[in-house]
């Protein structure tokens, strides 16, 4: 049994959640796990291609846990992307869609300055609205995002294609 493996087994698959029809990939049961927790951020780290950037931007709420960690153990700043009506100042916002429903994704106007090297973490992919939201929001601000993290990729529902011109790294693939 590879690494892999071992994460996969730690995810728990629950059906019809949120919905009747969605199997739905529970991060939680890996993060109750130090060992696996932290081998996993180990791994995001790895799978960096350029070295460390000025940020990394984690989405509201489960890519929140995976962002800190990782911009802990690199020492840079981490960018939030909340849903909606959550940040106080000036923002700016884009809607949605995801595999079961449609969301809303804002960010502080003046979160990164122009060419900021960003990089977006989150827990999972899956159809991709959620990511290419995120990265229409920081290009839009003028950060320079190349890569786009994830610890698991759904790669039946498409997200990492529809992301064409990032590169789209993950973990692990779950089908
Ligand atoms: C989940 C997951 C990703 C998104 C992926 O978040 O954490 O952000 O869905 O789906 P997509 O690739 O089809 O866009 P969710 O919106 O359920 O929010 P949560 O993190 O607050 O649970
Ligand atoms: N986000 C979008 N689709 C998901 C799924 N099937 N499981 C967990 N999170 C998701």
């Amino acid at each position: 049994m590879d690494d892999n493996d071992d994460l996969k087994d730690l995810i728990r698959t629950i059906p019809d959640h949120p919905k009747p029809g969605i199997l739905f990939r529970d991060i939680s049961t890996l993060m109750l796990e130090g060992d696996a927790f932290a081998s996993t951020i180990d791994r995001l780290a790895d799978l960096l291609d350029n070295g460390k950037p000025d940020l990394i931007a984690g989405i509201e709420a489960r890519g929140f846990v995976f962002a800190s960690a990782l911009a802990y153990k690199l020492g840079c700043g981490v960018l939030m992307l909340r849903k909606s009506g959550k940040l106080p100042g000036t923002i700016v916002s884009i809607e949605y869609a995801l595999e079961y429903g449609t969301d809303m994704l804002e960010m502080h106007d003046d979160a990164c300055g122009p060419g900021a090297k960003v990089v977006l973490v989150d827990d999972l992919i899956a159809t991709g609205g959620t990511a290419l939201a995120a990265v229409e929001l920081l290009r839009g601000r003028g950060a320079l995002i190349d890569q786009a993290l994830f610890v698991i990729d759904l790669p039946e529902l498409g997200g990492a294609d529809r992301l064409r011109d990032l590169d789209v790294t993950s973990h692990a693939l779950l089908s």
